[in-house]
C-alpha cells in the first residue's frame, strides 16, 4: 500500500496526476497524489451500492465485558473513567505496525483484533454506578473527501469502518461518534481518571482539561467543597491506581477467556507441529532460524491468526540470548534450538510456549543432563501449584531444583543451600530471568498490578500463567566446563490453576526429553 500522493491506475501501477492536490507539510509531498479537480471528486463519490447495515448479534463475549466493566464500575464509584483503545504506531515514514488495541480496551469492551483505533471508552458516573458508552470514528460518506483520500483512515485506503449501530449490537454497548468526544474532555473534573498509556493524544486532552478545570476551581470560592482533589503536575497517582485495577481485574479469567487460552495453545502446538515436520527446508537453510519463525507463523497465519510476540527460534549459542528475535543463523545438526512461539487468537488471548530441540533428533549426554534439570525445575514448580499457595513460591521451587542441580555439577562456588540465601543467588547467573509470569492478552499480562497481587499475591482458581525455568551456559562463561558453554534450555508451559490443583494447558506438546527426541525424530530431525 501507498499513501494518497500517489495514484494508482486500475493496474495497480502507479501513475503521475496531473493535478495533485498541494501538501506541502505531507513528508511525501513529491510524490503525485488523487486528483483535486471538481469532475473527479463529483465522479467518485457517486455510483457506490447502498450499505446494508445488517446488526449482528452480540458476539459471546459481550456478556463477559459487560462484567469486567460492572466490576471496574464498583471499584470508582462516582468518577469519570477514559480508557482508550489506542493509535497506530509508526514503524517508519508513512507505514504503521499493525494496529493493536491496549489490552484493558480489549478486557473491557470484547473488542479484540477488529477494534478500531482512536476508540475511547468511557465511564459516565450515574447515581445507579456507570453508563459506559465507546466513542469511535464512525464510517465517512462515499461522498467526503476522507473516504478516498486520507491513507490513515479513510475508507478507500484501509477499508471499511462498522458503524455505530453495528457495533452497539455486536458489542452490547452504547456508541457515539468520535466528535463527540469533545463533550467528555469538556466535563473532565478533579475526578476523572484516564488510563495514561494507552494513548498519548488522549491523555494530552484530558490533561489539558484538567488545567483548565484546576483553574476554573481556583476561581470558585466552592471549590473546596469538592470531594476529590487534583494537584496538577503530579504524578498522576489516581491515574496509576486506575492502570493497576484493569491490570488486576486480569489475574483470574473468565470461562471465556479460558476458552480462549485453550484454543490459543492448541493452535501453538500446530505450529510447533508444523516447525517439526519441515526439518528438511529448516536445516538446508544458511538462515534455518527464518524458517523455523516463517514456519511457525505460516501456520497461524493458515489457521487465520496472529501472535502474541515476536517468536524466538534461537538455534545453537543464540538459545543463550533470552530475546533472541533475530532469528538469522543456521540450525546445525548437534546443537539445541530454543524455540519460543505463542498464537494471539482474535480475541486477542495468546499462548507463550517453548521447547528446547536437539536438532540431531538426540540429546547429548550433557545436553540431556541439563535439558533434564530444567524439566525437573519446571515439575517441581508445576507440583506445588494450587489455589492459596503465594505466586513467589513457584519461582522458588524451580529455584531450588537450579541451585541444587549447578551444585551438584560444581558450578557454584558454594552450597546449594548457601546459593538460595537472597542475598546470594549464584545459580540465578544461569537463569537471569523469573520463573512464572501472568499470560492473557497480554503475553506478560497484568504487568501493571500491585507486587502485593502478583509476586507476593496469592495464587486463585482460574489463573493463567507460565513456568518457564531455564539454564543458559554462555559460549565466553569460564564458570562452566567447555562443553557446557553454548547451550540453552528453556521448557514453558502454560498453566491454569483448577480448584484443587492445576492443569497444563500445552502438556499436548512434547516436553520429557525422550518425547521431544521421538517427536524430532518422527518429523526427520537428524
Ligand atoms: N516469550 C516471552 C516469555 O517467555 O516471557
Ligand atoms: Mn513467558
Ligand atoms: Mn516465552
Amino acid at each position: 500500500m501507498e499513501n494518497a500522493n500517489i495514484s494508482t491506475d486500475a493496474a495497480g501501477t502507479d501513475t503521475i496526476d496531473a493535478s495533485p492536490i498541494p501538501s506541502e507539510t505531507s513528508p511525501n509531498a513529491n510524490r503525485s497524489t488523487t486528483p483535486s479537480s471538481e469532475g473527479f471528486k463529483a465522479y467518485i463519490g457517486s455510483g457506490w451500492a447502498e450499505r446494508t447495515d445488517a446488526l449482528p448479534a452480540a458476539r459471546e463475549q459481550a456478556a463477559f465485558a459487560a462484567a469486567r466493566r460492572a466490576t471496574l464500575s464498583a471499584r470508582f464509584t462516582g468518577q469519570r473513567l477514559i480508557v482508550p483503545a489506542g493509535s497506530p504506531k509508526q514503524r517508519s515514514n508513512d507505514t504503521d505496525y499493525p494496529f493493536r488495541a491496549h489490552s484493558a480496551f480489549a478486557h473491557l469492551t470484547g473488542w479484540g483484533a477488529d477494534a478500531e483505533p482512536e476508540a475511547v471508552l468511557v465511564f459516565e458516573p450515574t447515581v445507579a454506578g456507570h453508563d459506559a458508552t465507546l466513542y469511535f470514528r464512525e464510517r465517512a460518506g462515499r461522498d467526503s473527501e476522507e473516504f478516498y483520500h486520507n491513507p490513515a483512515i479513510g475508507e478507500f485506503w484501509i477499508g471499511a469502518r462498522p458503524s455505530l449501530a453495528q457495533v452497539a449490537s455486536d458489542l452490547e454497548l452504547a456508541t457515539r461518534g468520535i466528535a463527540e468526544l469533545d463533550a467528555v474532555y469538556a466535563a473532565v473534573d478533579a475526578s476523572t481518571l484516564v488510563l495514561r498509556e494507552a494513548d498519548p493524544a488522549v491523555t494530552e486532552r484530558v490533561d489539558s482539561a484538567r488545567l483548565r478545570f484546576a483553574a476554573e476551581a481556583a476561581l470558585s470560592t466552592n471549590a473546596s467543597d469538592s470531594p476529590f482533589s487534583i494537584e496538577v503536575g503530579s504524578e498522576h497517582e489516581p491515574d496509576a491506581l486506575l492502570a493497576e485495577v484493569v491490570s488486576e481485574m486480569r489475574l483470574v479469567k473468565d470461562s471465556y477467556e479460558i476458552a480462549q487460552m485453550r484454543l490459543a495453545v492448541d493452535a501453538t502446538e500446530r505450529g510447533f507441529n508444523d516447525v517439526i515436520a519441515d526439518f528438511p527446508r529448516i536445516s538446508a537453510h544458511p538462515r534455518g532460524e527464518r524458517i523455523v519463525d516463517g514456519v511457525f507463523y505460516t501456520r497461524a497465519r493458515l489457521d487465520g491468526n496472529a501472535l502474541g510476540y515476536d517468536t524466538i527460534a534461537a538455534s545453537g549459542p543464540h538459545a543463550t540470548i533470552l530475546h533472541w528475535t533475530r532469528n538469522d543463523g543456521p540450525v546445525r545438526s548437534g546443537e539445541l534450538m530454543l524455540l519460543d512461539a505463542g498464537v494471539e487468537v482474535d480475541s486477542l488471548y495468546t499462548a507463550d510456549v517453548t521447547r528446547t530441540l536437539p536438532i540431531n533428533g538426540t540429546f547429548s549426554p550433557v545436553q540431556r543432563m541439563i535439558y533434564e534439570a530444567v524439566l525437573d525445575a519446571a515439575d517441581a514448580a508445576l507440583a506445588i501449584v494450587k489455589p492459596g499457595i503465594i505466586f513467589r513460591e513457584v519461582h522458588a521451587a524451580a529455584m531450588k531444583v537450579i541451585a541444587e542441580r549447578t551444585a551438584e555439577w560444581g558450578l557454584l562456588p558454594v552450597t546449594a543451600e548457601e546459593a538460595l540465601l537472597p542475598d546470594n543467588q549464584h545459580h540465578r547467573r544461569y537463569m537471569v530471568h523469573g520463573t512464572s509470569h501472568h499470560l492473557g492478552i497480554d503475553v506478560h499480562d497484568c504487568a501493571q498490578a500491585r507486587r502485593d497481587m502478583y509476586m507476593d499475591g496469592v495464587i486463585e482458581e482460574g489463573m493463567v500463567f507460565t513456568i518457564e525455568p531455564g539454564l543458559y551456559f554462555q559460549s565466553d562463561d569460564e564458570t562452566v566446563p567447555a562443553e557446557f558453554r553454548g547451550i540453552g534450555v528453556r521448557i514453558e508451559d502454560d498453566i491454569l490453576v483448577t480448584a484443587d490443583g492445576a492443569e497444563n494447558l500445552s502438556v499436548g506438546i512434547p516436553r520429557t526429553a525422550s518425547a521431544v527426541e521421538a517427536w524430532v525424530q518422527a518429523g526427520g530431525w537428524s
